[in-house]
């Protein structure tokens, strides 16, 4: 036994002849919250079900709080939470309702004590009398972060759990994650928000069913080797262009007044901006992102496909 709540080595998925997960390996550390990142169809999902014994993987092996992912699946499920990608509690039962029903399919004891405290400890109270089908966003997403928390899991899976919602309910149902996790409680979840991976303790990246990268945000950063710098003035779309056809150039992005360009080669950047850049612009080295990391390892990882 070690102390990973997640353990799983060289996990493969294929559906039909499409291989959708390739040699997935994860370990992560109690009461950790894991980002999990990719593009649409990268495998987040299928790999978010092998590692809770929902999907039989073809090959490979791992270990769920402790427990085969192959041969205790049923053992794994009684210990873990899973919020599933879409909304699927009951529309025309009240939050109340839907927490009770589900209590009740756990077969939990005392459930109405335990629907009480849940209610109270997720914030719920005020709405608990509401339909699912009318709650906005916000609020759909933790009742159902309320269901997946009455069996008292020590892990959650959670699989865009705060797609749609608004910053407001999203930024508070990060404080929640993170009370939980000083609980102790172990989280894998996924998201398509860079400032969410970044509230995480670590992420991995996911691409056509790979794992490009995996660590702390600084490590991932750090191990791309890039160098960003910031381009700052009117009339940036132009720039761009010119920059992007550039070989030395990997990617560039604008935000407003600012374009970012980054490259691998610090001495070749620069000089490329000292040619193409016109007198009036500001131009300064900044930090590279999670994103500019993200953006380059997709795009390293395509090249590399179609070579
Ligand atoms: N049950 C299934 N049968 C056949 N193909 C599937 C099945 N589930 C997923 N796929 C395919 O496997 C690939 C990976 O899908 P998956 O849902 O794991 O990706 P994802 O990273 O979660 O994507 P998204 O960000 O859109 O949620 C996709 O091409 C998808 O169409
Ligand atoms: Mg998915």
């Amino acid at each position: 036994m070690n102390d990973f709540c997640i353990d799983v080595k060289n996990l493969n998925k294929h559906f039909g002849n499409q291989h959708v997960v390739k040699d997935f390996s994860l370990q992560i550390g109690k009461g950790e919250i894991h980002g999990f990142l990719g593009p649409n169809g990268s495998g987040k999902t299928t790999s978010i079900r092998m590692m809770c014994g929902l999907l039989t993987p073809d090959s490979g092996s791992g270990h769920c709080l402790g427990m085969n992912i192959f041969t205790q699946r049923d053992l794994i499920k009684r210990r873990i939470g899973y919020m599933t990608q879409h909304f699927s509690m009951w529309g025309n039962l009240t939050i109340r309702e839907n927490l009770m029903f589900i209590s009740r399919l756990y077969g939990l004891e005392r459930p109405r004590a335990i629907v009480e405290r849940t209610l109270s400890e997720l914030g719920l109270l005020s709405r608990q009398h509401q339909l699912a089908k009318v709650l906005s966003g916000g609020w759909k997403q933790r009742m159902a972060l309320a269901a997946c928390l009455l069996h008292k899991p020590s892990l959650l899976f959670l699989d865009e759990p705060t797609a749609g919602v608004d910053p407001k309910a999203r930024r508070e149902f990060w404080q929640t994650l993170h009370h939980l996790s000083d609980d102790g409680i172990s989280i894998l979840v996924s998201t398509h928000y860079m400032d969410e991976a970044e509230r995480c303790h670590k992420v991995a990246y996911l691409s056509y069913g790979n794992l490009l990268a995996s660590g702390t945000i600084q490590s991932i950063i750090q191990a791309q080797n890039l160098t960003t710098m910031r381009i700052s003035g009117r009339g940036l779309s132009a720039l761009e262009n010119r920059l992007q056809r550039r070989d030395g150039i990997e990617q560039t992005v604008i935000f407003g007044n600012n374009l970012f360009a980054t490259g691998r080669d610090k001495q070749k950047l620069q000089a490329i901006l000292a040619e193409v850049i016109p007198a009036g612009y500001d131009t300064c080295r900044v930090d590279t992102t999670l994103e500019d990391a993200f953006a380059w390892l997709m795009k390293n990882n395509n090249e590399k496909s179609f070579n």
